[in-house]
């Protein structure tokens, strides 16, 4: 099969590509290296299959092109991360939606099967755990920026799922919830890196608020193998899967595991968040998915430990420190 991968040369595109290629089909990768690069598909350019296209999901000519020669679309490229959110507000809610938008349409136009990343942000406030796909979304104040990514993100899953409903093109979704792993970017606010990094320079790691918001971490392996699961399962169309994680911690956990781990002399530090976002930034003290559907349907449960997906990324930050560092 033929594969277009819309951000495929970011953290979790270039995992998918390479478990696309591994198992033996043609990928073509259009991303406009905002927050990707194609320095993650570097160890794939010798291989024939893989076609790398520099340029954006908001321009209809080139989707156009591509979703026409392709057997299936996977949906990745959206503005990402709070810090990148909070710096472009506005562009971010563009590319998220109305970018979606153009890569909706054009899968209408050529009737091309579409698997959606959407977000555990979309569940917004909710605490209860743990977090069922039927469950309400609860979004903080439009006055709060942070919220527009869940919101926007929330936005392409109706629109998706509006397609998909009059029959125009298959659609599936998934909504991750903390992939981490190899190739992430601490650069862009993801919190596992950035704490890495700064226990591996031995510098303060910082953990904003009071640590005692909990998330779980998925190790983007098995997120991909989440995926893979999804594309090949044609009952998922038209449905909305969590992909995450189960093992609760919190973040102030998160940086004192990250620290024996890392044997590193950091303290660790606690930071308002209004030293870090401004005064205008909330965040979710709890975030926790029910995987239940997920495993009925492709049989995943995730492989990867804690202290294993910390172990990866440590290796990963280290090796990406030692080339770019000297
Ligand atoms: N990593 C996570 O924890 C996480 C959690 C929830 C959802 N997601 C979703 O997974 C997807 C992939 O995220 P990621 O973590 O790999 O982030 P990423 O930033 O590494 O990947 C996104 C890619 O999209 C590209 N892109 C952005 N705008 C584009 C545009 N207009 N045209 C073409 N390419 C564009 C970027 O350059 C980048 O390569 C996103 O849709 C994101 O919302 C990720």
């Amino acid at each position: 099969m033929r594969y277009l991968i819309t951000g495929g040369a970011g953290f979790i595109g270039s995992h998918v590509c390479d478990a696309l290629l591994a198992d033996g089909h043609a990928v073509y990768v259009l991303d406009d290296e905002s927050t990707g690069s194609r320095s993650n598909l570097q160890h794939l350019f010798s291989n024939r299959e893989l076609r790398f296209i520099a340029g954006s999901i908001a321009d209809d000519a080139v989707l156009s092109r591509l979703v026409g020669t392709v057997h299936q679309v996977i949906h990745l490229a959206a503005a990402v991360g709070v810090k990148y959110i909070l710096e472009n507000p506005l562009q971010s809610i563009l590319t998220n939606v109305v970018g979606t938008e153009k890569v909706l349409q054009a899968c209408k136009a050529f009737e091309k099967p579409l698997f959606l990343a959407s977000t555990s942000e979309v569940y917004g406030l909710q605490t209860h755990a743990p977090l069922r796909e039927s469950d309400y979304s609860v979004i903080g104040a439009t006055s709060v920026s942070r919220w527009s990514y869940a919101c926007s993100k929330a936005l392409d899953e109706f629109m998706a799922l509006a397609f998909h409903h009059q029959g125009a093109f298959p659609v599936t979704i998934a909504r991750f919830f903390n992939t981490v792993g190899p190739r992430q970017s601490p650069a862009y606010g993801m919190v596992m890196p950035r704490l890495v990094d700064q226990a591996l320079h031995n510098e303060p790691m910082t953990v904003y608020g009071d640590g005692s918001q909990t998330r779980t971490f998925t190790h983007v392996k098995d997120c991909v193998a989440a995926v893979m699961g999804l594309i090949s399962h044609p009952e998922a169309a038209g449905e909305v899967y969590n992909v995450g994680g189960t093992e609760e911690v919190s973040i102030l956990n998160l940086a004192k595991r990250v620290k024996m781990i890392t044997g590193s002399r950091s303290e660790i530090r606690l930071i308002p968040y209004a030293d870090v976002y401004n005064h205008n930034f909330e965040d979710m003290p709890r975030r926790v998915p029910d995987i239940s559907k997920l495993e009925q349907a492709v049989h995943f449960t995730p492989k990867y430990r804690l202290d294993e997906i910390i172990a990866d990324v440590v290796t990963d930050r280290q090796r990406w420190l030692k080339d770019n560092e000297s």
